[in-house]
């Protein structure tokens, strides 16, 4: 697939590097699931959205939910509002910026090399769109688990039958999503395997994500400090806009899905 003429050129630039790589890291955040209606924690407010369709955390306050403390203060609380997101990441559909990227994996692949997808995303649409190779930095909404035992349990789609959820496997144990919390360590396979596959990498690319949460956010520079080529896509500039190889303002469910097709298609 030829550039078209008016095509901008640093998706071109992508693409060519795409093409000429073996192994590609992509780190995801909530800007990739933004398209299929899930809501962003950060970001400019968007005009012609409600209030209750802005990001998250312009509504509510990550102190007092998305902490162990806020749990152990309220956990009612704060498991409701978990699940009220775990049914909206349920009732979501992957966009073409996930089926892009399941595209990308399946295109590597074939030649070859792989793709190793990085998210902070809770919501497994990234699987749930057919990309395989996939490390969650931030663990998964779709899962709970006991306070006690630690077990893990995948809920049905439907609303919780209490608040807080008792759990299954220990009488005295509650269920909490099985989400990263701030203050809480990620885990620490996912953060090995993330940093090997930064090391290694030849192109390392940042899409929707405002790239402020660290670790998660060092991997761009680890990358291109170990010699990959770097690019962004995002609605807005990052913190790290000036420091990537090339940065793009799109959407990812039209940017991807183009990069693609330019880097793999028949032309
Ligand atoms: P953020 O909400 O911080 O950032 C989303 C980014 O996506 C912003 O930079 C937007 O400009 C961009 N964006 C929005 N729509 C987009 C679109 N259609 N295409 C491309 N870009 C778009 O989300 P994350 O970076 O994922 O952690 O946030 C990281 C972590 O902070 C989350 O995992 C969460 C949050 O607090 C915890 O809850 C612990």
């Amino acid at each position: 697939m030829n550039p078209r003429r008016d095509e901008p050129a640093p998706l071109a630039l992508l693409a060519r590097r795409l093409r000429d790589a073996r192994r590609v890291v992509a780190i995801t955040g909530a800007g990739v699931s933004a398209e299929s209606g899930l809501r962003t924690f950060r970001g400019a407010t968007v005009a012609d959205l409600p209030a209750d369709m802005q990001a998250l955390w312009k509504e509510f306050d990550p102190a007092s939910l998305a902490t162990p403390e806020a749990f152990d203060a309220n956990p009612a609380m704060v498991t409701k509002w978990y699940d009220w997101r775990r049914l909206g990441c349920l009732a979501a559909e992957p966009n073409p910026g996930h089926a892009a990227l399941a595209e990308l994996e399946h295109q590597l692949h074939a030649r070859g090399g792989t793709l190793t997808l990085l998210t902070q995303n809770v919501d497994r649409l990234h699987q749930r769109a057919g990309s395989t190779n996939v490390v969650e930095l931030h663990g998964s909404i779709i899962d709970w688990r006991c306070t006690r035992t630690g077990r893990r349990v995948t809920p049905d789609a439907a609303p919780m039958p209490a608040f807080p959820p008792p759990s299954p496997f220990d009488p005295a144990g509650l269920l909490r999503p099985d989400v990263v919390w701030f203050g809480e360590a990620l885990p620490e396979d996912a953060l090995t395997r993330a940093g090997e596959a930064a090391v290694e990498c030849d192109v390392f690319l940042s899409l929707g994500t405002s790239a402020v949460v660290y670790p998660a956010a060092a991997f761009s520079r680890l990358a291109s400090s170990h010699g990959a080529f770097t690019g962004e896509i995002n609605l807005e500039a990052t913190p790290i806009s000036n420091s990537v190889d090339v940065s793009i303002r799109a959407r990812t469910g039209d940017a991807l899905p183009r990069v693609v097709e330019l880097a793999f298609g028949e032309g």
